[in-house]
């Protein structure tokens, strides 16, 4: 199994104090350069990153800053938006995940509609793929999404686990987990490559094994809150020692 970290919140929290900058200062922390290279030397497969149209935590200069810097394939997750799509065809990344977006959202919520997308979605994807950019679309566990994905000439599928994270009682899990088990083999059997992600934490992680032909999980804000607490100590420990030097 393959893990594709998403670095998103590293520059959420770089961005709750560097919002205003025109450009990112060099010196800024979280430094996304450093976040990449522990994925890096941690063994991760890929590295994540979700360009959003208001930009509130990925900036432009990021996504060419992984892309020239890094060791790792860059997975770019955007909308369709025309000025997103500009970037993504010059930039080519190894991958991208096509998600729906919504200015009002936290985070990326619902699947893509890929049966109500038609024209727009399969332009998008045949330009991404001339330019030799493997294309994946981020869709619910719903079997006729899952249709739509492989006439759509997408090579992948991520599916979206949120339902399953988000589901309180055992059997609303089990009934999740069997609705992306039956998702996962029916988007294997129409020749697509299947991805999830979407909430998936330290707990909840194991039960998502069991998707067939699952290859890659996309996880982000459970990795960096668990890298804020595991790390604090270490962090005050260490600024402590410098009032106590003075
Ligand atoms: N995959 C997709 C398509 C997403 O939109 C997100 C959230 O940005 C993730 C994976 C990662 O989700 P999380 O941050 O909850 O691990």
């Amino acid at each position: 199994m393959q893990l594709g970290v998403n670095l998103d919140h590293v520059a959420t929290l770089r961005q709750a104090r560097y919002r205003c900058a025109k450009k990112v200062p060099p010196h800024a922390e979280p430094s996304l350069a450093a976040a990449l290279h522990a994925a890096e030397r941690a063994g991760a497969h890929g590295v994540t990153l979700h360009l959003r149209e208001d930009r509130r935590h990925i900036q432009d200069q990021d996504v060419w800053m992984v892309k020239q810097e890094g060791r790792l394939p860059l997975n770019l997750e955007m909308s369709l938006a025309p000025e997103i799509v500009r970037i993504a065809l010059k930039l080519k990344p190894e991958e991208v995940c096509l998600v729906p977006e919504r200015r009002e959202e936290v985070t990326t919520e619902g699947g893509l509609n890929v049966v109500r997308a038609e024209g727009r979605l399969k332009s998008v994807i045949s330009q991404l793929r001339r330019k030799k950019i493997r294309v994946s679309l981020f869709v619910s566990p719903n079997l006729e999404q899952v249709r739509a994905a492989a006439a759509s000439g997408a090579e992948m599928i991520e599916l979206n686990t949120g339902a399953y994270s988000e589901a309180r009682t055992a059997s609303g899990r089990k009934h999740e987990l069997s609705r992306l088990m039956k998702a996962g083999q029916l988007g294997h059997a129409l020749g697509l490559r299947i991805n999830a992600g979407h909430g998936l934490n330290y707990h909840n992680v194991g039960a998502v094994l069991a998707i067939p032909f699952l290859e890659t999980l996309n996880i982000g804000h459970s990795i960096v809150c668990r890298a804020l607490i595991a790390g604090l100590e270490d962090a005050i420990r260490d600024m402590l020692r410098l009032l106590r030097a003075s």
